[in-house]
């Protein structure tokens, strides 16, 4: 366990501290007037993706302050130690190899002295092979009907990057294949994506590490008793079930045969895991080529946040970036705007990624942390948002943070679309940063008592990210962007960015209140006051119905 000073008492820390009420004071616009290359100089370019962070309240300065945080956090050995393989999941004693997953060939990456790289393409050619029978019709249901219906049953990362990869990938998907995603626990989940298949077309994917989750256990029974009772055929398993899991056992209890099981380890994060055998549906909507690629982009912004130097380093400037808005400027949330409908889920992505990783209140050794850890991650895509609450990102009393993303050449090019997204999202970061003074305003002739109302003060920072086209490999080096600079934040709190005991307690409560809602025993309940009567309340409705 590393036992490292408290970041707030560190000389940089302490010299940011005394630097940002210089800052706090500075405008955008004053910023900007006193370099004109401001907008070239506060840029980073790294494979493929163009990261302008010129409109962050920062000076040199601050960005000097910021990456020698970097280095006295030790996030340089920290990276190096992720990348080794060391167990810097501490409270799980486990690896965060998510790396591994996308590890070229021959690359050697050991766990407790055993190279993981040759079992990691061992899956994914099994994975592959698997998927092409699926997308050729070679693999068949137990009537001998095709598959054509693609049903994952997952919850959190065995459900969130599944989804957002297959819809940020849905152009490169075969459109003749049904692909659906079951995670709530909510009866009509299961409902709405069953209710028009053809169960003889159906093949389940049964997504969970562990195989003990509740909402994915509940959901796949209810998908064996669906399937069994629509075919009548007892042996209908084998053909409409496989299993992604590390759970060999469990897999087999449920009735899937081993064969059909898809491993993954247990030092891949469920957060972390979408390149691992957990996209299997990925790869059987886009064919293993493209999940392939997907997995080279990932590996090279892994390469580069491994060897770039930290001021050139797009997580890494990301990651600071984040903790100076946060922890100086007390900014609550960040708000993630990509103009790609594509990429519609990818805010809800980043959402388990950024929140699960790192809220966290104590450091790695269990001292409690004396500022604030992760913020709130959320989002629309653009240019939505802008008429539903960008309002109040503009002028509300709160300063949020924005990530602006697109991809500068369109997949679906049609008249002025694109011309127009792009001008949306520019001018939105504009905007925010230069806003519009009261003088603007009086100039256009607005009367006085309505002038308050249409000046902007600006000053509001964003970063603008900039790809090409939307690739497999452009979202592989997205999503390893982010993975990255929520390490990078991680490190510099030296909180654990890799377990989620917050999920533990609410488990273990449910567990405890599911027979008190099936019965209508009358024994006393033993929760407090507003539990019991919520529960009183469940049970007058149930029993009554019935
Ligand atoms: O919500 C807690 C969690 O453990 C997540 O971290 C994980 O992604 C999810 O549950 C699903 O877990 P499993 O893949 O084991 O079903």
């Amino acid at each position: 366990m590393t036992t490292i000073a408290p970041l707030t008492q560190s000389v940089a820390w302490q010299a940011l501290k005394v630097h940002y009420p210089k800052v706090q004071s500075l405008h955008l616009r004053q910023l900007f007037a006193d370099d004109p290359m401001r907008g070239e100089r506060l840029t980073a370019e790294a494979i493929g993706i163009y990261f302008d962070y010129a409109k962050h309240r920062i000076t040199d300065e601050t960005l000097m302050l910021l990456l020698q945080l970097a280095a006295e956090s030790g996030l340089r050995s920290r990276i190096d130690a992720m990348f080794r393989g060391e167990k810097i999941n501490v409270t799980e004693k486990r690896s965060a190899l998510h790396i591994a997953l996308r590890a070229p060939k021959g690359q050697v990456i050991t766990v407790d002295g055993e190279d993981v790289v040759p079992e990691v393409h061992a899956v994914l050619d099994r994975m592959a092979d698997f998927s092409t029978q699926v997308r050729s019709g070679v693999w068949k249901g137990c009537t001998g009907k095709r598959i054509r219906n693609i049903v994952n049953i997952g919850i959190g990362g065995s459900d969130l990057g599944p989804v957002m990869a297959y819809e940020s990938l849905r152009h490169y998907s075969q459109r003749d294949l049904t692909i659906r995603f079951i995670s709530n626990i909510d009866g009509t989940a299961f409902v709405e994506a069953t209710h028009d298949l053809d169960a003889a077309e159906t093949l389940f994917i049964i997504a969970s590490k562990t195989f003990t989750t509740l909402e994915t256990m509940t959901n796949a029974h209810t998908a064996r008793d669906w399937l069994l009772n629509t075919l009548n055929q007892p042996d209908a398993v084998a053909r409409h079930f496989v299993a992604v899991s590390t759970n060999a056992e469990a897999v087999a209890q449920f009735g899937i045969d081993t064969a059909n099981m898809f491993e993954f380890w247990d030092w891949v994060g469920g957060r972390y895991s979408m390149d691992s055998a957990i996209g299997l549906s990925t790869m059987i909507a886009i064919g293993s080529d493209h999940f392939r690629a997907m997995l080279d982009g990932f590996h090279q912004m892994d390469e580069h946040f491994r060897t770039a130097p930290f001021d050139r380093n797009l997580p890494v400037i990301m990651g600071l970036l984040s903790l100076w808005n946060n922890n100086f400027f007390d900014a609550q949330t960040v708000a993630v705007l990509p103009y790609e409908q594509y990429l519609k889920r990818f805010p809800a992505y980043l959402q388990q990624l950024t929140m699960e990783s790192n809220g966290k209140h104590v450091t790695q050794d269990g001292q409690a942390i004396a500022c604030q850890t992760g913020p709130i991650y959320w989002g629309e895509p653009g240019t939505n948002g802008q008429h539903s609450f960008y309002q109040l990102i503009h002028q509300g009393t709160r300063l949020i943070p924005c990530d602006f993303i697109g991809f500068v050449e369109p997949l679906n090019p049609l008249g002025t679309h694109h011309d127009v997204l792009f001008a949306n999202m520019f001018a939105q970061s504009e905007a925010l940063a230069f806003g519009k003074t009261a003088e603007e305003v009086e100039a256009e002739g607005i009367p006085a008592w309505l002038v308050p109302h249409q000046t902007f003060e600006g000053n509001r920072p964003s970063s603008t990210i900039l790809l090409g086209r939307l690739t497999p490999e452009a979202l592989g080096k997205l999503v390893a962007l982010y993975e990255h600079s929520v390490f990078t934040q991680g490190v510099l709190w030296n909180i654990d960015s890799f377990d989620q005991w917050g999920v533990e307690l609410g488990k273990a409560l449910a567990a405890r209140i599911i027979p008190e809602l099936e019965t209508e025993d009358r024994n006393p309940l033993n929760h407090d006051s507003s539990t019991n009567t919520l529960i009183q309340h469940y049970r007058k409705a149930r029993f009554q119905s019935h």
